[in-house]
C-alpha cells in the first residue's frame, strides 16, 4: 500500500504514470465518459483547514469515479474536541477505502498514515501541498512547456515553493525561487531538492532576487504571502514582501511565451496583479480545473497500488 504524503516519495516514472492516468480520465471526462474506476469506494476528506478547490475537486473526483467523498470538518468531528490524530486514523480508515487530509503541521499527516489501514493523500501540510503540484505539472504539459522548462516561483518560501522544489529535483527541470529575506525555504527540503537533483539533473537556484529569477522563464508563478494561519502576520508580511509581486513588468522579463501560474486563492495587488492574474499569460482556471483531473490521478493510481 502507498501514501501520497510528499512528492519525495515518488521516482519520476511514478510521478509520470500518475500524470498519463490522469490525463487519460481527463480526456473520457471530457466526452462525459465516467468510467467507474473505483466503484463504491469511500473516499474520507478531513480538513482542520478551509478549502475550496481541493474539497470540490476531490469530492467530485471521488464521485465520478464511482464512489463517495465524506467531508469531514475537523470543526464537526471529534479530532477538532481533542481525539487524538492516531484514534481518528484508526477508526475511519476501517470505514473507509482512502483518506485525504488537510492539516497543520506535516508530522501530524505523517501520525495520521502511521496508523491508517488505508491509503492516505497529503490535501496540504503547513510544509507541501503535492496533490498541487500534480495539477500545476499536468497545466505544464497541456501547454507543451515541459521541453527546456524554467520555472520561476516568486514569493514565500512556504509549502507551495517546497513542493515545487521536490517537483523539479524528481522531475529534473530548473526551477529558480526568489523569496525576501528571512522567508527562504526550509534549508532541509532544500538540501532534499538537491540530493534528487544529482539523479535527476534538475537546476535548482535559490536567491532573494526576483527579477533574476524571473528572466527568460517559460512559467512564472507565485502564490499568497499569508498562508492559512499566518493571518496575525499580514501587516509584516506586506511590508517586506514589497518588491515581490507579479505585475506586467516582471512578466516582462520572463520568456515572450511564458505562462503564469497561482494556485490559487488570489491576493491581487499583493502577490499579484489583476492585470497579470486576468491577462493572456495567465492559465490559473485551467489550472484549477485541473485539479479534478489530477486528484483522480492519485487515486486510481493509489488503488492499484493497494496489494503492493
Ligand atoms: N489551491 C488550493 O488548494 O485551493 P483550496 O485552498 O481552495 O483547496
Ligand atoms: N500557501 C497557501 C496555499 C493555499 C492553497 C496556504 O497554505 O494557505
Amino acid at each position: 500500500m502507498r501514501h501520497f504524503l510528499t512528492i519525495a516519495d515518488f521516482t519520476k516514472e511514478e510521478l509520470e504514470e500518475i500524470l498519463d492516468i490522469s490525463m487519460k480520465i481527463k480526456t473520457e471526462t471530457k466526452k462525459r465518459i465516467f468510467k467507474e474506476y473505483m466503484p463504491k469506494q469511500v473516499l474520507g476528506m478531513i480538513f482542520e483547514k478551509s478549502s475550496t478547490r481541493t474539497r470540490v475537486s476531490f469530492e467530485t473526483g471521488i464521485y465520478q469515479l464511482g464512489g463517495v467523498g465524506l467531508f469531514l470538518s475537523s470543526n464537526d468531528i471529534q479530532l477538532g474536541r481533542g481525539e487524538p490524530m492516531s484514534d481518528t486514523s484508526r477508526v475511519i480508515s476501517r470505514m473507509t477505502d482512502m483518506v485525504m487530509i488537510r492539516t497543520f503541521a506535516h508530522s501530524k499527516l505523517e501520525e495520521f498514515a502511521s496508523y491508517s489501514q488505508v491509503p492516505v493523500i497529503n490535501g496540504l501540510t503547513d510544509d507541501f501541498h503535492p496533490v498541487q503540484l500534480m495539477a500545476d505539472y499536468l497545466t505544464i504539459l497541456e501547454e507543451k512547456k515541459e521541453k527546456d522548462l524554467v520555472v520561476a516561483y516568486v514569493g514565500d518560501g512556504n509549502n507551495l515553493a517546497h513542493s515545487w522544489l521536490m517537483l523539479a529535483s524528481k522531475l529534473g527541470f530548473e526551477l529558480r525561487i526568489a523569496t525576501p529575506k528571512g522567508y527562504e525555504v526550509k534549508a532541509e527540503i532544500l538540501a532534499k531538492a538537491l540530493e534528487f537533483s544529482k539523479i535527476s539533473g534538475a537546476k535548482i537556484i535559490i536567491g532573494n532576487d526576483p527579477k533574476a529569477a524571473v528572466k527568460g522563464a517559460t512559467v512564472v508563478t507565485t502564490d499568497t504571502w499569508v498562508s492559512m494561519g499566518q493571518e496575525d502576520e499580514k501587516e509584516q508580511r506586506v511590508k517586506e514582501f514589497t518588491g515581490y509581486i507579479v505585475d506586467d513588468a516582471m512578466m516582462k522579463l520572463a520568456h515572450k511565451d511564458a505562462i503564469f501560474l497561482h494556485c490559487l486563492p488570489a491576493y491581487r495587488g499583493y502577490e499579484v496583479s489583476v492585470d497579470v492574474f486576468e491577462g493572456p499569460q495567465s492559465r490559473v482556471f485551467e489550472e484549477a480545473e485541473n485539479r479534478l483531473h489530477a486528484q483522480k490521478g492519485i487515486m486510481v493510481w493509489l488503488d492499484g497500488k493497494r496489494n503492493d
